[in-house]
């Protein structure tokens, strides 16, 4: 039986208030009316436009209509991309296709907008067909889902699901003869979607992944790092990372080298700890080696297996720069020793925050308190800084290098654009 997926996109597929609310706040500003709160706002999402602004702003037609075109002005430059793909999306529609599913999108939203919001995600790879309202011509859900079907297709010899969050969707889907799924994670009610006749209801994503596609495997995720020197702005751009990777919605893991389980966090705080001075380099590197060993097989390999964004805070670059640069060990002699933890599982991309030795541990010193390692002198840092660029030139597709003395909105900008095609090439 062939088997085909109709999806709603607001509230399905992506979530759109913040672009709306920014939007109504900025047409509200620009007309000289009070700010919007957020009760106000919240009803704006679903109704016509001029509607909204005339109910609940009350404005008077012709203000209505002005206060629509200026909405108009900054939505369709910025505040369609201020929209979030719900985490889990992306592994649906993997999951459909390899399943051999047809895709298509059946949408109130303009057809324009809706192909823009869509490719802006990279979602278009995915979708066969995008039906909406175009200029004039405005059909209802009805003809909207029965466009995008696959020509020759009926319910009668075909497996035909509408997937969406309103009663609107489901519905549409009784009217054109398919089946429905009514989703509770966008902006209806199992309530409202049971009452209007869903044929089933899934609370998330996942349990739609379960339920169209039963024991399927998980496409597979990916395996990022993030590397750079202490004071390097690490931890503000995985900030800003976390949530661009979620806004395009892949399920994000993240973790930290040494560390992220409990064993691992245990041999962290051995390692780290300033009173081990006496510690030996092999040592040490066979400890960081032990904790990634754990984290890798705990961790890592059971993200990347459930079709996961794992995003690892340094990884066995930092052993390799560290230990083998700033201790001295040697390149070879570190990687040794992780063969057996890594076992070959390395990231597609990494990350590294490009700032040298001398302005990092500026930038450190003033931060806070240095522990062992940052204790260990300008010349571990400068060797620490060679290993890394060791690494780079011996492996340069891997590494996404970007000049970290810049603001961080700008690095951040820079991250996320590379970041995100690198997981979009990899789906
Ligand atoms: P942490 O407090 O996490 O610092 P940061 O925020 O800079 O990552 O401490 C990690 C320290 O451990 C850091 O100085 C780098 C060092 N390190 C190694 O020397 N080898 C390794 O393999 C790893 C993972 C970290």
């Amino acid at each position: 039986m062939r088997k085909c997926a109709i999806f709603d996109l607001d509230g399905t597929l992506t979530r759109s208030e913040e672009g709306i609310w920014n939007c109504v706040r900025y047409a509200a500003e620009k007309l000289g009316f009070p700010e919007p709160d957020a009760d106000t706002l919240r009803k704006f999402i679903g109704p016509p436009l001029t509607y909204s602004f005339r109910e609940y702003m009350g404005m008077d037609a012709a203000m209505a209509e002005k206060a629509t075109e200026t909405y108009r002005e900054r939505y369709n430059v910025v505040g369609l991309f201020e929209n979030r793909v719900f985490p889990g999306v992306r592994r649906l529609m993997r999951t459909l296709r390899q399943e051999g599913w047809y895709i298509g999108i059946a949408t109130g939203k303009p057809q324009r907008t809706s192909e823009r919001v869509v490719a802006h995600f990279g979602l278009d790879k995915f979708v066969e067909k995008i039906c909406g309202p175009d200029g004039d011509h405005r059909p209802d859900k009805i003809d909207l889902i029965k466009n995008a079907l696959p020509e020759g297709w009926d319910a009668e010899n075909d497996d035909i699901w509408m997937i969406g969050d309103r009663k609107f969707d489901v519905e549409g889907a009784i009217g054109a003869g398919v089946k429905s799924i009514g989703v509770g994670y966008g902006y209806g009610s199992e309530e409202e979607l049971r009452t209007a006749g869903c044929t089933q209801y899934c609370e998330t994503v996942a349990d739609v992944i379960d339920f169209l596609c039963p024991g399927a495997k998980a496409p597979e995720g990916a395996f990022l790092s993030i590397e750079g020197l202490d004071g390097s702005g690490k931890g503000t751009q995985i900030r800003l990372l976390t949530d661009v990777i979620d806004r395009f919605g892949f399920e994000l893991v993240q973790s930290r080298e040494p560390g992220g389980c409990p064993i691992s966090e245990k041999l962290r705080d051995i390692i780290l700890d300033k009173n081990n001075a006496e510690m030996d380099d092999v040592t040490e590197a066979i400890l960081y080696a032990a904790s990634r060993a754990q984290h890798v097989r705990e961790v890592i390999r059971p993200a990347i297996a459930a079709g996961k964004v794992m995003l690892c805070d340094r990884f066995v670059d930092s052993s390799v720069a560290y230990q083998g640069g700033g201790r001295q060990l040697g390149v070879q002699k570190v990687l040794d020793i992780n063969a057996p933890a890594v076992d070959g599982t390395m990231p597609m991309a990494t990350i590294y925050l490009d700032v040298d030795h001398v302005t990092s541990m500026k930038r450190r010193a003033a931060a806070t308190e240095l522990d062992r390692l940052e204790l260990a002198g300008d010349s571990f840092h400068a060797r620490t800084e060679a290993g890394y660029r060791e690494l780079i030139r011996r492996d340069p597709e891997r590494f996404i290098v970007v000049d970290a003395t810049r603001t961080p909105e700008e690095i951040g900008k820079e991250v996320a654009e590379k970041v995100i095609a690198r997981l979009m090439e990899a789906e």
